[in-house]
Order: C-alpha cells, then sequence, then structure tokens
C-alpha cells in the first residue's frame, strides 16, 4: 500500500484548455475558461479564489463528475494517459445546438470509463460533508463498503497473514522493526513467508505516535496464528489470487461465512485506518452512527473513506469550510498527518487562502475559470504577482482583524465575461491590452507562472 510514487514525475492528471459550460434556462454559465493544469505525483496542490470562479467544478470534472447541462467546449483532461472527455467534446463540436438530454446519453459512457478510476485512482471529498454520509449506516460499513467492493483481494489477504504467521514470525518481524524500521528487509521478510497481506497492519500500528513501544510490539506480537477452518482458507486464497468475490449463488451459507469474513476484516482494516490518523477508540467508532459523532469526526470520516482504497490522488472540496475554527484547525491537522502517513496526491480546494498555506507545496490561484497564478507555495505568500492574488494575500485576516476583509468589485457574469483579460473590470493596473485579449502564462520565477500582462507579452 504504502510504496513510494515520489519518484515518478509524470504528472498524474494534466488538464489542457478546459473550457466547461453551463447551459441553463437563464443563459449560459461559462465556469471554465481554458484552464491548464497539471497535477505532479506525490505533491499536495492547493487551489483558492473567490466563490463562484470555478473550483468545485474543476475538481468534479477531473472526477468526471459532470452534470448533463454541461457543455465541453473545448479541451482535455487526461488522467493515465486516457483523455476521458473526448466523447463529450465531439458531441459539442457536432453538434448544432447543445442538448442536455443528449450529452447525457454520453456521459453513461464517460462515466463508465471513470468508474475504473474512480474510488481507486481518484477520490473526492465534497463541499458538503454532512450529506456525504448515509444517517443509517454504521461509520465502520461506510467506510468498509468501498474496500469489500474494490478490493476484497486485499482483505483476504491480510485474514490469510494472519493465520499464516507463526509466533516466530511475529517476533523475528519485531526485530527487524527495531533495528531497521520498515525498509527493505522488513518487506522482503513478509515476502518470503508469504505473510505481505500483514504490511499494513503492522505498518499501521508502528507508526502510531500516541502509543507505547510496548503496546506497539505487543500488537505486531498478537499478529499471528489466528485459527481458520480449512473451507475458509480455501475461498480466501482464491480471492486473493483473483480479487473477486466468487458467485455464491448455490451455495448461500459458505457464501455468508466468507462474506462474513471479508467484511470483518473491512471494519478491522476501517478501525485501524481510523487509529492511524488519531481517531480515539476507534475499534468503537466503526460500530456507531453519524449522528453519534461530532460534525468535525464525521468529516475525518469522509476523508477516510476517501482515502481507505490508497487513491492515486484525493480532492479535497472545501473539507474545512462548514466547519467552526478549532475544528478546521484539526482537520488541517489530519491532512498533514496523511500526508506524511500516506503517499498519496493531493488537490486541496479552498476559498482561503491562509487554509492552503498550511498544507500545500505549490499553489493555483483560479479567477473566472482560469488559473491566473501558479507556483510553489513560498513564491505565491512571499512574492504574489498578480493583482487578483495580491487583493486576495490582503484579504487573509490578521491577528488584529479577524473579519476576512472583501474584496473589491464582484466576479464578473459569467453569462457574459470579458473579452480580454477576466480581472480587467477589477484591475488597478489595467491597460489597453487587458481589454482586448486574454493573457496566457508569463514565467516569472522558478515553476511560478502568472497570467497578466504586466508580467509579458504587448504592453501597450
Ligand atoms: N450544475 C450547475 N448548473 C449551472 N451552473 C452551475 C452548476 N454548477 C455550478 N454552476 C455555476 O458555475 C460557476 C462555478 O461554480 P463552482 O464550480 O461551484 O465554483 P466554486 O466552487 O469556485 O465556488 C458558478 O457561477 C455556478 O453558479
Ligand atoms: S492583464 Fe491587465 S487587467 Fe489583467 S490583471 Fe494584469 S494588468 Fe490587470
Ligand atoms: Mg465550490
Amino acid at each position: 500500500m504504502m510504496e513510494n510514487r515520489k519518484h515518478d514525475s509524470s504528472p498524474i492528471v494534466k488538464i489542457e484548455n478546459l473550457h466547461l459550460h453551463y447551459y441553463t434556462r437563464r443563459g449560459v454559465y461559462k465556469a471554465l475558461n481554458g484552464v491548464n493544469l497539471e497535477i505532479r505525483r506525490g505533491e499536495v496542490l492547493g487551489v483558492a479564489g473567490e466563490s463562484g470562479c470555478g473550483k468545485s467544478t474543476l475538481g468534479r470534472a477531473i472526477m468526471g463528475i459532470i452534470p448533463r447541462n454541461a457543455a465541453i467546449v473545448e479541451g482535455k483532461i487526461i488522467v493515465d494517459g486516457v483523455d476521458y472527455l473526448k466523447p463529450l467534446r465531439e458531441y459539442f463540436k457536432r453538434a448544432k445546438k447543445f442538448k442536455p438530454t443528449k450529452n447525457q446519453d454520453l456521459l453513461k459512457k464517460v462515466n463508465e470509463e471513470m468508474s475504473k478510476v474512480r474510488g481507486q485512482k481518484i477520490s473526492m471529498v465534497f463541499q458538503e460533508p454532512m450529506t456525504t454520509l448515509n444517517p443509517l449506516l454504521t461509520v465502520g460499513y461506510q467506510i468498509s463498503e468501498a474496500l469489500f467492493y474494490h478490493n476484497p483481494g486485499l482483505l483476504a489477504s491480510r485474514r490469510l497473514a494472519r493465520a499464516r504467521a507463526t509466533k516466530e514470525d511475529t517476533k523475528n518481524i519485531v526485530k527487524i522493526l527495531k533495528e531497521e524500521g520498515e525498509g527493505e528487509r522488513f518487506r522482503q521478510y513478509l515476502k518470503n513467508r508469504n505473510i505481505m497481506g500483514l504490511e499494513d497492519q503492522i505498518i499501521s500500528i508502528w507508526r502510531r505516535r500516541e502509543l507505547h513501544d510496548l503496546k506497539k510490539e505487543q500488537m505486531i506480537l498478537d499478529l499471528c496464528c489466528e485459527p481458520i477452518s480449512s473451507m475458509a482458507r480455501g475461498y480466501l486464497e482464491q480471492i486473493e489470487k483473483t480479487n473477486l468475490l466468487p458467485k455464491f449463488s448455490k451455495l448461500p451459507i459458505v457464501g455468508r461465512i466468507v462474506k462474513r469474513e471479508i467484511l470483518k476484516e473491512a471494519y478491522k482494516k476501517s478501525a485501524e485506518f481510523l487509529g492511524l490518523l488519531g481517531i480515539p477508540d476507534p475499534d468503537k467508532v466503526v460500530y456507531m452512527y453519524p449522528h453519534e459523532l461530532s460534525g468535525g469526526q464525521r468529516q475525518r470520516i469522509v476523508i477516510t473513506t476517501a482515502m481507505i482504497n490508497n487513491p492515486n490522488l484525493v480532492i479535497l472540496d472545501e473539507p474545512t469550510s462548514a466547519l467552526d475554527v478549532t475544528i478546521q484547525a484539526q482537520i488541517l491537522e489530519l491532512v498533514k498527518e496523511l500526508k506524511e502517513k500516506i503517499n498519496s496526491t493531493y488537490m486541496f480546494i479552498s476559498h482561503d487562502l491562509s487554509v492552503l498555506s498550511e498544507v500545500s507545496d505549490r499553489i493555483a490561484i483560479m479567477y473566472a475559470g482560469q488559473i491566473v497564478e501558479i507556483g510553489p507555495r513560498s513564491a505565491i505568500f512571499n512574492s504574489p504577482k498578480h493583482p487578483y492574488t495580491q487583493m486576495l494575500m490582503e484579504a487573509i485576516p490578521t491577528i488584529e482583524a479577524h473579519e476576512l476583509k472583501a474584496i473589491k468589485g464582484e466576479v464578473p457574469d459569467m453569462r457574459n465575461p470579458p473579452k480580454g483579460c477576466m480581472f480587467y473590470p477589477r484591475c488597478p493596473y489595467a491597460m489597453p491590452i487587458c481589454k482586448e485579449k486574454r493573457p496566457q502564462l508569463f514565467k516569472v520565477g522558478e515553476d511560478h507562472y502568472v497570467a497578466c500582462y504586466l508580467y509579458g507579452g504587448e504592453k501597450k
């Protein structure tokens, strides 16, 4: 699970000149207007911008969640070399008049393609956390469900590993961990003994900071010699190999026993994961219902659910906005922990730059459906270049002034956006060229780009 992906430098997602328009009765809203963006493996990319600038639209488009009234006018999103939006883009080009119903038929195709990716490779925490959890199901079930369906092989291999491992094995493992940590020798030992299913279980204990070393050792020593019936073992071995749950239509009782083993293991992994993320009493929490938890805890559960299948990319859409300030801080801590403990790639969306300053490696600033500035966090904070970024920075509340200062002017009416630079109507530095032609991204520093004529192009 926790292999290091940081060595691969190809982007995990590449967005090229993406234009997305929403067709509504009140007109066509041009939500995305030529987004160019790369999400790099292993980074936390912060995306900031005022409400309505298209952040959620962008996040959802990367997930392949596109409403039927959204037209892909131009542009690509490439995930693992696949250009998902192609059918929608081609339809828009062909169509004389855009029809949401026709778009919907094609969305099914896109969804099919994306469902192979969604939940496993890319997952998303949505802006409205309270609507994401089902009030009628236990927390453990909701986290487990994704595992149960996508990763039964992993669950089988975890259960089998505890049956296969001997006392001698876990003793040796503790010894290796104490001598060399969770490095190559640890992994090689598990491989040689055919107990790789223990890897996550051991690491998630070993990395817990709040536990005393002796307690951790004992927990690892206990991961052995778990009895299993030979019937269950046979089926689990098959599931381990195929990563598929067999159809038990002719053997309903056997089916129930095997599924129960798998589901129990899913609960176990869920609790383990919650523990790893610093949630107290995880073994109890998995049997609770959402209403028994606080808002902050619920949000952690939502984030956990998004992470449980070890996705390559997690999109967090304003995961702290609905929460009060202290809980916001806890969720930010959680994201920092995640970043440290689970090697994944994160896209962290927020209207609040100060939130991003805590977690991001790079920051992209969005305005009216475009990326107007992008660069390393330090560059954005220490030397913001775009007039809009500078305004956003000034609006960050300080200790003296808690209220967010309003930014002057309004986001343009996206049914009829300015022809030139989108920021023209609000910009104190506007020049004639700004009104005529949309600026491209100009390089202003190491890995730092700005879409503004103050930094390149023809100044008139
Ligand atoms: N399903 C939709 N139908 C029509 N317009 C939408 C829809 N979703 C979003 N929009 C519009 O698209 C623009 C961008 O919205 P959104 O992506 O939610 O911005 P943000 O997340 O930055 O607040 C807004 O003007 C919003 O009203
Ligand atoms: S391109 Fe012109 S209008 Fe746009 S931000 Fe730069 S100076 Fe202002
Ligand atoms: Mg949003």
